[in-house]
C-alpha cells in the first residue's frame, strides 16, 4: 500500500487519482489545513475506487504511527506541507516547525516500521536564481525564502538518511509550475482568498471575480519583458509520481528529478493562451516586479525522461482549457 500525505491537496489529489487508476492500493493522510474533505469523495467519483483515509497531522506522532500499525505501507509519497512563499517570510517558525518537524517524525516512524521508500514533493525553488536556463538537477542549490529553505533542508535530511542506511530509496521531485486540473472538472486548484500564483489569479479575472491581473514587471531580459516559467499540467506531474514510485520500489539510494516540460512561457503568453481557452479577454496592468521573483525558470527534463521514463505530454492550450473547465464548475 502507498501512503499519500497531503493527499487531499492540489497535486496530492491528482496523484491519488492516477495511483488508483494504475491499480495501487492507497491510504491518504491529510489535516485539511489547506484542502477540503469533499475532495476525497471526488477522487472516489472519478476513479470508482475506494481507499483508506486518516485525518491526521504529521507533527502528531501517535496519529501517524496508527497508520503504519494498521497497514503495510510499502512507500510514502510525501506532499504534506505549507507552501505560501509570502506567509513563510512572515511566519518562518510555522513553516520550519510544520514542514521540517513533520517530515522528521514521518521518517522516524517509517524507519521504525521498516518502510524505507519515499517520493518527496520538492520544488524548482531549490535552484534559487539559476545562472542559466534550462536548469539541470546538478545546478547549484540555494533559496530566497523560508518556504524554499524547508524544501532544500528536507532534501538534505533525506540524503543524510539514505547515507546512514543504504536500504532507503528516495526520489526528490523538483516541480516547476503546476497548473490545470483533471479533465472531469471535479478536482483542481482552489486557493482560499486572493491567489498568489499566476493561473489561479487569471482564472478569477476570467470568471469576473477579480478586476484585472497585475503583471509583475515587463522589463526582465525575456522575450517580451515578463517573467518566464515552465508551466506543467498537474496530471502530467502526477504521472511523474507513478514513475518515481516504480523507481524507488525497485532501487536504492537517493536522486533528484526535474518535473517540468522544458518549455518556458512568459506571463503575457499565458494571458493569451488563457484568453483563447475561455473565449474572453483578460484585463491586465503592468505593475512593479514582485520581490524575490526571477526572470526565467524552466527545466531540462532529460534526466527524468532517461531514468524515470517520464515526459510531460500536455501543451499550454490543454492546461488553460482544463483550468477553465474546473473554474466554471466551481464558481460558488
Ligand atoms: C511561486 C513561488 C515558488 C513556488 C511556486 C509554486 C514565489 C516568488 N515563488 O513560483 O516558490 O514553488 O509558486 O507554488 O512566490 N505573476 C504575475 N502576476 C500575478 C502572479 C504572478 O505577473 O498576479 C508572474 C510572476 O511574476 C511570475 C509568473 O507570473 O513571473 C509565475 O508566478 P507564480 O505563479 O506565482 O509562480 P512562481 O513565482 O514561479
Amino acid at each position: 500500500m502507498i501512503l499519500v500525505t497531503g493527499g487531499a491537496g492540489y497535486i496530492g489529489s491528482h496523484t491519488c487519482v492516477e495511483l488508483l487508476s494504475a491499480g495501487y492500493e492507497i491510504a491518504i493522510m491529510d489535516n485539511f489545513s489547506n484542502s477540503q474533505p469533499e475532495v476525497l469523495e471526488k477522487i472516489r467519483q472519478i476513479t470508482g475506487k475506494d481507499f483508506k483515509f486518516y485525518e491526521a497531522d504529521m507533527t502528531a506522532p501517535e496519529a501517524t504511527e496508527t497508520i503504519f500499525r494498521e497497514n503495510t505501507i510499502d512507500c510514502v509519497i510525501h506532499f504534506a506541507g505549507y507552501k505560501a512563499v509570502g506567509e513563510s517570510v512572515q511566519q518562518p517558525l510555522k513553516y520550519y516547525y510544520n514542514n521540517i518537524t513533520g517530515t522528521v517524525i514521518l521518517c522516524q516512524i517509517m524507519q521504525k516500521y521498516g518502510c524505507k521508500k519515499m517520493v518527496f514533493s520538492s520544488s524548482a525553488t531549490v535552484y534559487g536564481n539559476p545562472k542559466s536556463v534550462p536548469i539541470r538537477e546538478d545546478f547549484p542549490l540555494s533559496t530566497t525564502n523560508p518556504y524554499g529553505s524547508t524544501k532544500l533542508m528536507i532534501e538534505q535530511i533525506l540524503r543524510d538518511i539514505a547515507i546512514a542506511d543504504s536500504e532507503w530509496s528516495i526520489a526528490l521531485l523538483r516541480y516547476f509550475n503546476p497548473i490545470g486540473a483533471h479533465k472531469s472538472g471535479l478536482i483542481g486548484e482552489s486557493p482560499n482568498g486572493i491567489p498568489n500564483n499566476l493561473v489561479p489569479y487569471i482564472a478569477k479575472v476570467a470568471a469576473g471575480q477579480l478586476e484585472h491581473l497585475n503583471v509583475f514587471g515587463n522589463d526582465y531580459p525575456t522575450q517580451d519583458g515578463t517573467g518566464v516559467r515552465d508551466y506543467i499540467h498537474v496530471v502530467d506531474l502526477s504521472l511523474g509520481h507513478i514513475k518515481a514510485v516504480e523507481k524507488v520500489l525497485k532501487t536504492k539510494g537517493v536522486d533528484a528529478y526535474n518535473l517540468g516540460t522544458g518549455k518556458g512561457y512568459s506571463v503575457l503568453e499565458i494571458v493569451k493562451a488563457y484568453e483563447k481557452a475561455c473565449g474572453k479577454s483578460i484585463a491586465y496592468v503592468i505593475a512593479p516586479r514582485r520581490p524575490g521573483d526571477i526572470p526565467a525558470c524552466y527545466a531540462d527534463p532529460a534526466k527524468s525522461e532517461k531514468e524515470l521514463g517520464w515526459t510531460a505530454k500536455m501543451g499550454i492550450e490543454e492546461m488553460c482549457e482544463d483550468s477553465w473547465r474546473f473554474t466554471l464548475n466551481n464558481l460558488h
